[in-house]
C-alpha cells in the first residue's frame, strides 16, 4: 500500500554556478518510485563538501543522476516500486541518493536505503549515509584497516573525519588525526583519536613519526593532496597504504616516488557517486552488519554542528564555505520538523 503522496513539492536547485545565493527553492513535480525504488517523505537531509563543489560547477551530476544537489537523506517510506521486498511504506530509512536530496521527496534504489538505527533522530541519520559509506568503503575495503595498526586521518574534524575516527578506534585501530584548531584538536580526542596534531602549528609529519616510535602510520585517509601527497609518503610506514578521498589543496604535485617504491607503498583513491548500484549496495550490506549495531549501543555517534530549514540551504552552504564547524551540516523539511 502506498502513502498519500502530492503531485508537487519544494526543492533546491542550482540556479547558477556561483556562492551559495545561487540555491534557490522552486515547485516540481514529486519523483516516481520505478522498479526496485522506493520514494522516501524525506524529513532531513545531509550537506557535504561535494555539493559545494557541484554548486560552484566543478562537480557535475554523472549521467543519469537528478541535476538538483544533496547525497543523503532520511524519512519515511512513502511508496515502494515493483520489486521492492526489503521496505514498506511508513519504514524509517536513511539512504544515499545520486541527487536531488534537498527536496522534500527523493527517490533513490532500495539497495542504497538503510533502516534508521534504532535510537537516531532524523537529523542524525541523514548526516550518516554520505559519511559512512565512504569511511566503510576506503579506510576499511579498500585501506584495508585492521585492529592494531595505526590510522591517520586528515581533516579528523570535518563529517569524514569524525566518523573515521570513531570507527577505526572501534574497530581496535590506534588513530592520529589533524586538524585546524585547538578546539577542532580536542573534538578528534574525545571521539577516539590517541592523538590529534593542529596542522597550522605542527609539522605532523614529524608528529607523526613521534606518536609510532618513527614506524610511521600504516593507513593514512588523505583529503587534501597537494604538498600533502609527498609528505603522506613520508609520514607512512613501510608496506603502508594511502586512500584518497580528495584534493582540497590540488590534485597535481611535484613528487619524489622514490619514497613510495622504497617502502613498499600503496596509493589509491576512490570517489563515491559514480559508483555502480551494486556497489554501493554491497558497502550498505557491510555498513548493516558490522556499523549499525555500534551505532545502535552508541559506540559511535553522528556529530551534528547546526540544523537548517531546507529553504535557506544557501545558510547551510555560507557555513560550510566559513569552514567554522565541526561534524555534520543538515537541511530539515517540514515533515522533519513536525
Ligand atoms: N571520494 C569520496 O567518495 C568522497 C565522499 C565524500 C566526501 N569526500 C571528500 O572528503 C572531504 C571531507 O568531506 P566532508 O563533507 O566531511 O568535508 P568538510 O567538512 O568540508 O571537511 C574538509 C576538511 O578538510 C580539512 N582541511 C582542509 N585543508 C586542509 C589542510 N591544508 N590540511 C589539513 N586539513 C585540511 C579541514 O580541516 P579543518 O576544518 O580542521 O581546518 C576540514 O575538516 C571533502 O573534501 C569531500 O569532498 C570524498
Amino acid at each position: 500500500m502506498n502513502a498519500t503522496v502530492p503531485e508537487t513539492m519544494t526543492a533546491i536547485r542550482i540556479a547558477q554556478p556561483g556562492g551559495p545565493q545561487v540555491l534557490e527553492s522552486f515547485t516540481r513535480n514529486v519523483p516516481h518510485a520505478g522498479e526496485g525504488e522506493i520514494l522516501i517523505a524525506v524529513a532531513a537531509a545531509g550537506v557535504n563538501r561535494p555539493d559545494v563543489f557541484q554548486r560552484m560547477g566543478l562537480y557535475p551530476p554523472p549521467p543519469g543522476a537528478p541535476e538538483e544537489p544533496g547525497l543523503e537523506v532520511a524519512g519515511r517510506v512513502a511508496k515502494v516500486g515493483r520489486n521492492v521486498e526489503r521496505f514498506r511504506v511508513g519504514d524509517p530509512v536513511c539512504a544515499l541518493v545520486a541527487g536531488g536530496g534537498y527536496a522534500e521527496y527523493a527517490v533513490v534504489d532500495a539497495s542504497n536505503a538503510l533502516p534508521v538505527p534504532q535510537g537516531l533522530s532524523w537529523v542524525e541519520a541523514a548526516g550518516l549515509p554520505e559519511t559512512y559509506f565512504t569511511v566503510w568503503h576506503n579506510v576499511f575495503e579498500r585501506g584495508r584497516l585492521t585492529p592494531g595498526e595505526t590510522f591517520l586521518v586528515h581533516g579528523g574534524a570535518s563529517g569524514i573525519g569524525t566518523t573515521a575516527i570513531q570507527l577505526a578506534h572501534a574497530f581496535g585501530a590506534r588513530v592520529l588525526a589533524t586538524a585546524g584548531s585547538p578546539e577542532k584538536c580536542r573534538l578528534c580526542e574525545e571521539l577516539g583519536a590517541a592523538r590529534a596534531i593542529n596542522y597550522l602549528t605542527e609539522d605532523y609529519v614529524a608528529a607523526v613519526k613521534e606518536a609510532t616510535d618513527r614506524r610511521g602510520a600504516d593507513l593514512i585517509l588523505d583529503m587534501v593532496g597537494g604538498d600533502y601527497i609527498e609528505r603522506n609518503y613520508e609520514a607512512a610506514a613501510v608496506d603502508g597504504r594511502i586512500v584518497q578521498i580528495a584534493f582540497l589543496n590540488g590534485s597535481r604535485a611535484d613528487v619524489d616516488f622514490n619514497r613510495l617504491m622504497r617502502k613498499r607503498l600503496t596509493h589509491t583513491g576512490s570517489t563515491l557517486r559514480p559508483q555502480p548500484l551494486e556497489a554501493k549496495a554491497r558497502i550498505a550490506r557491510g555498513l548493516h552488519e558490522k556499523v549499525w549495531p555500534l551505532l545502535e549501543s552508541g559506540k559511535v555517534r553522528p556529530i551534528v554542528h547546526a540544523t537548517f530549514p531546507l529553504e535557506q540551504a544557501a545558510d547551510a552552504h555560507k557555513l560550510m564555505d566559513s569552514g567554522q564547524y565541526a561534524g555534520k551540516i543538515i537541511l530539515v523539511t517540514k515533515a522533519g520538523s513536525d
